[in-house]
């Protein structure tokens, strides 16, 4: 029987995750299908159920519901209940555990990739979603000193905010973490004193009906920042012309994507990640 591994999302026009994942499985002669299903709101707790049939291995987890899908699953593993958003289901004797593989797919993406170390750092993140949530705890599990949080709906942030304050108290670890309004004096401080902004928001991602929207202008980027922005597609998006017009260092989001996508997938299959057959499936579906 051909087994199946599920990305589940809203809407899903834009994924490449399907072309970089069946490279990989298809590399090793697995046979399995990764295959797209878009759920809306209503759907999601049936699509979850699917994953309960036999030929079901797993899946991914996407915009909007990395928080939500928390409430249908059997068991999240520690680092993903840490993070409090889960990108990948893993079926583990009929057992749905959600785990989370944004947070070292990013760390790793800004370190070798970016040339970033993030110890000692000061970092504007923007938005509030599963995806930051993942970026946060990356940063401050890495030493970051002080972090401030911008987004559209300031009480997600401040949620974000406090979870994070607590995970810092715990753990003995000495992050700073405030909120600031969008655009207000405080988030323009932030971003002036900032080495790394990071944007977690769907602002400029493509079949998003965000694709002309940046969170920035060039005049609030400061040119020794490294600006990552975890939107993939385009390659260029309006943030990163924004920073390269301010003189910052960019970062794109596909090399986070193959990471995360590449634990993943050692995740479902038990095998090493073909790194390069992934990134360049990848590449090949955004040309
Ligand atoms: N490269 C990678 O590997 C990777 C990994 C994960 C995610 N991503 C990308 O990161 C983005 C966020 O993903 P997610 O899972 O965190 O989604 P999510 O949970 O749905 O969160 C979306 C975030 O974007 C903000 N937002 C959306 N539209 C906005 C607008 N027009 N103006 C201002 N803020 C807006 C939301 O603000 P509110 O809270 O106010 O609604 C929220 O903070 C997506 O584009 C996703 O593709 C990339």
């Amino acid at each position: 029987m051909t087994q199946k591994i599920a990305i589940i999302g809203y809407p899903l026009k834009h994924t490449i995750s399907p072309a970089f994942q069946q490279a990989a499985l298809d590399h090793y002669g697995l046979d399995v299908e990764y295959e797209v299903w878009e759920a809306d709101p209503i759907h999601l707790a049936a699509a979850i159920g699917e994953l309960r049939y036999p030929q079901n291995i797993g899946a991914n987890v996407t915009i909007p519901y990395k928080e939500e899908v928390l409430n249908f699953i059997d068991e999240v593993d520690e680092l993903a209940d840490d993070i409090g958003a889960v990108n990948t289901i893993v079926k583990e004797d009929n057992v749905l555990v959600g785990r989370n593989t944004d947070a070292p797919g990013f760390l790793r993406a800004l370190q070798e990739d970016g040339k970033f170390d993030p110890h000692g750092s000061t970092g504007v993140i923007i938005g509030a979603g599963g995806a930051a949530r993942a970026v946060c705890h990356a940063l401050v599990s890495a030493g970051c000193s002080e972090l401030t949080l911008v987004n559209r709906s300031r009480e997600r942030a401040e949620e974000l905010c406090e979870a994070l304050r607590d995970s810092v108290a715990t753990k003995g670890l000495g992050t700073r973490i405030a909120v600031a309004a969008w655009g207000a004096p405080e988030a323009l401080a932030a971003l002036s004193n900032s080495k790394l902004i990071v944007n977690c928001t769907s602002m400029g991602m493509k079949h998003g009906g965000q694709e002309k929207l940046s969170p920035l202008t060039s005049g609030q980027i400061p040119s020794e920042a490294l600006v990552f922005d975890l939107v993939y597609s385009p390659a260029q998006t309006p943030l990163l012309k924004a920073a390269s017009a301010a003189g910052a260092r960019t970062l794109g989001g596909l090399p986070m994507l193959v990471y995360q996508g590449a634990a993943a997938f050692e995740m479902w299959t038990g095998k090493s990640a073909p790194l390069e057959v992934m990134f360049e499936a990848a590449r090949d579906a955004l040309a």
